[in-house]
């Protein structure tokens, strides 16, 4: 080196440096760095062929972004989530949505850490599994991907994946922002006043970034006129600067950019997966001065920042004994079991006891098919598919005659359900339905405007249940279904969702009693469409209001067919003594809100407790409750716990539009805790004052 000359530091001194030292050196890295070298760090980067077997074959290998051999910098890996790995044949957990029904925030972190595992062990490092978007309408046709429509919900749900995901390596949550509608996505233009957006659609991934996600995707729609890639106020003001962000921001794929100089000042660091806008065309506007070289700098320090973050994380292990293991599918046969929701049991139709039945018909054209869920980005290939009619006969056992018919033809069903002792229907959706539309000459995926089922599908199951009362519906679908109808016909309902490649054990487990059913749902089932918000899935522009969901329900006083964190169980649990720690706390403060609750039934058993709060008070409009805390607690026959949950004042805020604050309102709030968000569910009440 020359006498006098600068060294400048290297990835690896990057590397051997920890916090405040490390920032510095990162600093000093891209200061060094080309123009060039510092906007390829700003694109993927795929061959002709790589993105010509993408056709035939999405998610083949990782998409790589950033790398550069002579600076040592190492690529993002990126693959996409969130049911799993969507690389080669990994293990295909539940879909969010079910996952979302077990509210069971531990188990999340476990499935969402052995994705990580399976990810590394396949070469990834970047994991676009996070998908916490609020589910306005469950006819949204990616509904499967998220956890439901509650934001709280949704953000500990979200948080719990990022905590299990980042150990292993970086997670990516998505879509920011309000993506909710899949066929007008390029284009849709969601207008929405600030406050529904604080407080509604951006609470969860507020709490993902706090909980130290390394990147952001953002969404393909447009949010109050600018395209969410481009738009400075979500990216800039809000995740970047009033939430302190420190990851990186990465662009939705094909179409998810428009514009060079648009994203890179709206506050884009990374567009996927191609340089299309980003690339030559951002050298030429930094060139030109139309962007600043001071907002590449920023960029590239975001992405090498958790590029180090990340580089020695993890495990020795890795690797394809890793992926689809064993330990895996138990985890997946676990997460199918707490999230199927028992909506309807009468006359203790459920369980199926297996030494009391001798014959059992399974009938539905679902019964017999792999469906784990639609044919988009998130789609996971697992090495098998354990069906519910392959489960019914793996946990029936040879003393159990079953007969199937797939009920295309409706008399031969009825025929076989006629004579046997208990009739199994099992109907819904599949990736025919609803799922992410993928472009392509076939048609597949979209979004539901009606939330019925199948005309032939209702027929199907009146037709067998006219001839047997011991019938079971079992729904299959990543959001709600309408059970006005038929529902009065059948004798239980059990919602499956798309559960995940052991799904047909924990089904199968669930109707013969093997397992206590366990699941809550994380959305509203209407009684009817027009409950709910208005839903155009070709829309160019839509309003989306403060009211959605059980919110909306409650404030227009609207009974749905099964209420918001609604489900049955074989045993009866009782909610006991409220109490709340304090009469009045600050706007500062918190207190302890502790609940007890009994298994007054016959069997062990899980509970989803829900802690709601009201704002009968208020100077502004704000629902009638909202979800504040949920705890899953386990019960064993004739035993009682308490459950304890804390209350931040600051949790109960409004976001006030005038003066861009929080303002927690100094007056009375309500408590609710039970078992479900309706009012009959909720026997525990008292109320407390922030003073
Ligand atoms: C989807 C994203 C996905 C990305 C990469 C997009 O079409 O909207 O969710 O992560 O593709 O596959």
């Amino acid at each position: 080196m020359k006498r006098g000359a600068v060294r400048y530091p290297t990835w690896v001194d990057v590397l051997e440096a920890q916090g405040e030292q490390r920032e510095d050196l990162i600093l000093r890295m891209v200061r060094a760095m080309t123009l060039r070298q510092k906007i390829r760090q700003m694109a993927g980067r795929m061959h002709v062929w790589e993105m010509l077997v993408s056709v035939f074959r999405y998610n083949f290998r990782p998409f790589r972004a950033g790398e550069d051999r002579k600076l040592g910098l190492p690529p993002l890996r990126f693959t996409d989530g969130p049911r799993g790995v969507a690389l080669n044949r990994s293990t295909c957990f539940p879909v969010s949505m079910a996952r979302g029904a077990t509210w069971d925030v531990d188990l999340e972190e476990r499935v969402s850490e052995a994705m990580a595992v399976e990810a590394r062990s396949q070469g990834a490092d970047f994991f676009g599994g996070v998908c916490v978007n609020l589910l306005r309408h469950p006819g949204w046709g990616r509904a499967q991907e998220t956890f439901g429509e509650d934001p709280y919900l949704l953000g500990e749900m979200g948080a719990a994946m990022v905590r299990g995901a980042q150990r292993h390596l970086m997670a990516c949550v998505k879509h920011f922002a309000c993506n909710s509608i899949e066929e007008s996505r390029f284009y849709v233009d969601v207008r929405v006043d600030e406050r529904t957006l604080r407080e509604v659609y951006l609470p969860h991934f507020r709490r993902c970034v706090e909980e130290g996600a390394a990147a952001v995707m953002s969404a393909y729609n447009r949010v109050n006129g600018q395209y969410c890639a481009h738009n400075a106020h979500l990216l800039r003001d809000i995740l970047k600067g009033e939430w302190g962000f420190r990851g990186l921001v990465m662009s939705d794929f094909v179409l998810g950019t428009r514009d060079t100089v648009r994203a890179a000042l709206g506050g884009l660091d990374v567009e996927m997966p191609q340089a299309w806008y980003f690339g030559r065309k951002l050298l030429r506007a930094v060139r030109r001065g139309k962007v600043p070289e001071t907002v590449v700098d920023e960029a590239v320090t975001r992405i090498l920042r958790q590029k180090a973050r990340f580089a020695r994380l993890g495990e020795e292990d890795y690797g394809p004994h890793r992926v689809a293991c064993s330990e895996h599918a138990d985890l997946a046969l676990e997460a199918a079991r707490k999230g199927v929701v028992l909506l309807k049991n009468e006359g203790g139709t459920l369980p199926l006891r297996l030494g009391e039945l001798s014959k059992l018909a399974v009938v539905g054209r679902l019964a017999d098919l792999p469906n784990i869920g639609d044919h988009g980005s998130s789609r996971v290939r697992p090495p098998y598919v354990v069906t519910v009619l392959q489960g019914l006969r793996n946990r029936g056992g040879k003393s159990l005659e079953i007969v199937y018919r797939d009920g295309r033809d409706v008399a031969e069903a009825r025929e076989a359900a006629g004579s046997s002792d208990a009739c199994v229907v099992v109907v819904g959706l599949s990736a025919r339905d609803e799922g992410e539309a993928m472009p392509g000459p076939v048609k597949v995926g979209g979004d539901r405007e009606d939330l019925s089922l199948r005309p032939q599908d209702v027929r199907l199951l009146e037709e067998v249940a006219a001839v047997n009362s011991r019938c079971v519906v079992v729904l299959e679908g990543g959001s709600a279904v309408l059970t006005a109808g038929w529902r009065d016909r059948v004798g239980a309902i059990l919602m499956a969702w798309y559960p995940g490649m052991e799904g047909g054990n924990a089904v199968a487990d669930v109707i013969f009693g093997l397992v206590n059913p366990s699941g809550k749902l994380p959305v509203t089932f209407p009684e009817d469409n027009d409950q709910l918000p208005p839903f155009n899935k070709k829309a160019r522009s839509v309003e989306y209001d403060y009211y959605h969901g059980y919110r909306l329900f409650d404030k227009r006083g609207l009974r749905p067919a099964f209420p918001f964190g609604f489900g049955l169980s074989y045993t009866t649990y009782e909610y006991r003594s409220l109490n709340i720690g304090a009469e009045e706390i600050e706007a500062d403060g918190s207190l302890l809100v502790e609940a007890e609750v009994a298994n007054v039934g016959p069997l062990a058993g899980e509970e989803v407790v829900q802690l709601y709060v009201g704002y009968p008070a208020s100077e502004v409009d704000r629902p009638v409750k909202e979800l504040k805390g949920f705890a899953r607690i386990r019960l064993e026959p004739g035993e009682s716990k308490r459950v304890s949950f804390t209350l931040r004042a600051k949790d109960l805020a409004y976001y006030d539009p005038e003066s861009h604050r929080w303002v927690v309102e100094k007056t009375a709030y309500d408590v609710y805790v039970g078992a479900s968000s309706a009012p009959e569910d909720l026997p525990l009440r008292g109320s407390f004052r922030v003073v």
